[in-house]
């Protein structure tokens, strides 16, 4: 097929989630009410109006469940209860029901890879004998040498180290080995185990009961592992990871994983409503995601193809094409996406140097600094880019105020295992995830009334928080606002796409969705837009001529 001829046609009226603009809530860095310093749920519902005002359709609720939060809680030791740092089960349905009063949508995350190390099923399993059902809960192995000293197999963990963690036994010896993709707290269970798929089953059913609309799933490509765990064949290459085109690692987008969301998707489609949910899939390419989002699995995978593109305009031609391509193919939305809170800010990810290999490893002061301004420009345009793309969208919270990844922490405040585990190595994902300001007083800025913050705060937040820019035309927050707002009226998320001839890169990538043109401007020279009405520009026109890094939407 002609690349350059790809086109997608339109989908008015449907299902919610095919057009919808979901904004993630990371709930520790969101708003604290109770003044210790760390986001809760009371703390979001107080200030879920300002979203309602942002215009998003859904939220996606970053875990809130009880967890010693050694992975910021991708580490579960109780999947149906809420932690006290977060506050109760009866805020939670506060939450929902202010939620649902406003027309927003609520997703929650659900983690079903791995569990905390002090969950009840891996305690169970670790007090145990090897063999037992219990232990077949996780992955438990016998290790490799003469006396089981090496581990089983040669897999690393995605946050650096070993893959693999020794227990002592009940008799105080060295014993069997557990796996771990992630942290050594976050043991990998055995979904070939039917009694596991149970019992996720039911936890989507109690927080369905609870009025939940859907579930973000967590690494849910990692869920099926290859039988007997072999080796990772091209780890010296490739690390805990995999490289597209090559035969998948043992521990990646295994066939098997298919049939549990297609009993998950019968789950959901069980409850009224459009409950829906998103896999956080890296599947590449993604002519083999779209079997993911099948019309019976997932509804929605983030497209990291596009966030992967780091805003070059070949690659983000490229993963455009592949991904109408991919997902008309099975008649599946294509799920946009910038930000999250697992990589850098793109406010700072385009300000500088940083591809990538290196976003989700964030960027520590002793690096090159990226430039703010670039960084906004670049990321501003970038957003007006995605908002006018067909299907849906993400959004993570703060990146409507332009907030800057925080690339200066110091390191004593690092929370993200990937530091200490590599250490220091890779200075981890807590540079995007700082408590949000919202009004300039205040030693944290309105995040929490005492003034604590769980990670401090850069000093150019002050001036970038919400009570500020709610009453500057001019600002970031409006600039998202009349976007969204726009977008929802011109029915741009239930579009149709074309590429515009002339603009296929590299100096321009424009497109057409419903008779709206977007037009990015990636060349040194600008391009003149005399003849068009602006509907709206990331940065002011100066006699409308789209500069070198802006977009604009505009209609002849
Ligand atoms: C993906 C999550 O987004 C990330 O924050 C987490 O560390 C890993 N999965 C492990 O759960």
């Amino acid at each position: 097929m002609d690349q350059a001829l790809v086109t997608h046609l339109a989908q008015p009226g449907s299902q919610w989630w095919r057009s919808g603009v979901i904004y993630q809530i990371y709930p520790r860095s969101f708003a604290d009410s109770n003044g210790d310093g760390l986001g809760d749920l009371k703390g979001i519902t107080s200030r879920l109006d300002s979203l309602a005002a942002l215009g998003i359709d859904a939220i996606w609720l970053s875990p809130f469940y009880c967890s010693p939060q050694k992975d910021a809680g991708y580490d579960v030791s109780n999947y149906v209860d809420v932690d006290p740092i977060f506050g109760t089960l009866s805020d939670f349905d506060d939450l929902l029901e202010k939620a649902h009063g406003l027309g927003i949508r609520v997703m929650i995350d659900l983690v079903p890879n791995h569990s905390s190390d002090q969950h009840a099923w891996f305690q169970r399993a670790l007090a145990a004998k090897p063999g037992s059902p219990e232990r077949a809960f996780y992955h438990f192995k016998d290790g490799l040498g003469e006396n089981g000293e090496l581990p089983p197999n040669n897999w690393v963990s995605m946050f650096g180290g070993p893959a693999w963690t020794r227990v002592t036994e009940s008799d105080g010896k060295p014993g069997q080995w557990f796996v771990h993709l992630f942290d050594s707290s976050q043991p990998d269970f055995n979904w070939a185990n039917p009694e596991v798929q149970l019992e996720f089953e039911n936890i989507l059913k109690f927080w369905l009961d609870r009025g939940v609309d859907g579930f973000r799933v967590d690494q849910p490509h990692a869920m099926a592992k290859a039988e007997g765990l072999p080796d990772h064949p091209y780890l010296k290459e490739a690390g805990a990871g995999f490289i597209e085109g090559r035969e998948n690692p043992p521990m990646w987008f295994q066939e098997e994983v298919h049939e549990i969301f297609r009993k998950w998707r019968k789950i959901l489609e069980g409850y009224p409503g459009e409950r829906a949910m998103c896999g956080e899939a890296y599947v590449y390419p993604l002519s083999l995601m779209a079997k993911w989002v099948r019309s019976d699995e997932f509804h929605q995978t983030f497209n990291f193809r596009f966030l992967d593109a780091g805003w070059d305009s070949k690659k983000l031609f490229d993963a455009i094409n592949e991904s109408f391509e991919a997902f008309d193919g099975v008649g599946a939305p294509s799920t946009w996406v910038l930000n999250n809170h697992d990589v850098i800010r793109h406010a700072s990810r385009f300000g500088g140097d940083y591809g990538r290999a290196t976003a989700s490893d964030g960027i520590g002061s002793g690096q090159p600094q990226p430039d703010p301004i670039l960084g906004l420009q670049i990321a501003k345009g970038a957003t007006l880019f995605m908002l006018g793309l067909p299907g849906a969208s993400y959004l993570y919270q703060g990146e409507e105020l332009g907030l800057p990844e925080h690339t200066t922490l110091e390191d004593k405040y690092r929370q993200d295992p990937t530091f200490a585990r590599t250490n220091g190595a890779r200075v981890g994902r807590d540079g995007c995830r700082i408590p949000l300001p919202w009004e300039p007083e205040g030693d944290s800025s309105g995040f929490s009334e005492s003034g604590k913050s769980w990670l401090p705060q850069p000093a150019s937040y002050k001036e970038l928080a919400r009570s500020i820019q709610e009453k500057n035309p001019e600002s970031t927050l409006s600039f998202y606002k009349t976007a969204l707002d726009l977008r929802k009226q011109l029915g741009l998320g239930e579009g149709s796409f074309s590429w515009i001839a002339g603009h296929q890169g590299p100096e321009t990538l424009g497109y057409e969705n419903s008779g709206v043109k977007v037009i990015y401007n990636f060349g040194a020279q600008p391009v003149d837009l005399s003849t068009f009405e602006i509907l709206l520009s990331s940065q002011p026109l100066s006699g409308k001529q789209l500069a070198t890094n802006q977009c604009a939407w505009i209609k002849p």
